[in-house]
């Protein structure tokens, strides 16, 4: 059986990338299987500097096939920010409702309220060489907090196509349209 690892300890990403490639007869492992602990460090100024970085720290360690993601929230208004610093954006540990609300205040009185999701899943193969895949969803900063689903920032994008905020649709809507879902598509068409 092929194997391969994901570079990261989310269970919530270690779940979705095990539900993908299992199905292609892939052994699925991820730094919650190794004793040892890997430093990783996520300084890049882009998501494929991030998303390499991060699966280049692992494979230098097991040299093994590696796959990680960097994904986050680019606000027009805002400079494309909040950017790769999504989750560090206003504090790890500051709540989203917090961060969320911060982010309609700015927004708010903007021309353009536009807004992307964005992932980069890079793979770096056994012989060393590496490949990125790049998923977009494109949509709106909405004027309040809508849903309850997903996480993040789910709340307040708004997705013209399904007229409402990603947090109100659910998770499986959702996957067909995401950043995540597009990136590991084109990563899934290469592998097959
Ligand atoms: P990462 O784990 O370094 O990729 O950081 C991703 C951060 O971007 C998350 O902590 C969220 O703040 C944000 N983010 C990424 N994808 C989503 C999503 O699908 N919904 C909401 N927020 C997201």
């Amino acid at each position: 059986m092929k194997e391969i690892f994901i570079a990261t300890s989310n269970l919530h990403k270690v779940e979705e990338f095990k539900e993908m490639l299992q199905p292609l007869g892939y052994n699925v492992k991820s730094l919650r299987d190794l004793d040892e602990t890997i430093e990783i460090i996520e300084d890049g100024a882009t998501f494929e500097e991030n998303a390499y970085k991060k699966a280049k720290s692992v494979y230098d360690v097991l040299n093994v096939d590696v796959i990680s993601d960097d994904s986050g929230l680019c606000v027009n208004a805002m400079d494309g920010a909040p950017g790769v610093y999504s989750a560090r954006f206003m504090g790890e540990d500051t709540a989203y409702d917090i961060k969320n609300q911060a982010i309609i205040d700015q927004v708010q009185n903007a021309d353009d309220k536009g807004a992307q999701f964005v992932c980069v899943i890079s793979h770096v193969k056994a012989d060393g060489s590496h490949k990125e895949y790049r998923g977009e969803v494109h949509g709106e900063i909405n004027d309040r907090m809508l849903g309850s689903n997903g996480f993040g920032y789910d709340p307040i994008f708004y997705y013209p196509p399904f007229a409402t905020t990603l947090a109100n649709v659910e998770p499986d809507k959702k996957n067909t349209v995401s950043h995540r879902g597009l990136a590991l598509a084109k990563l899934l068409e290469d592998l097959q």
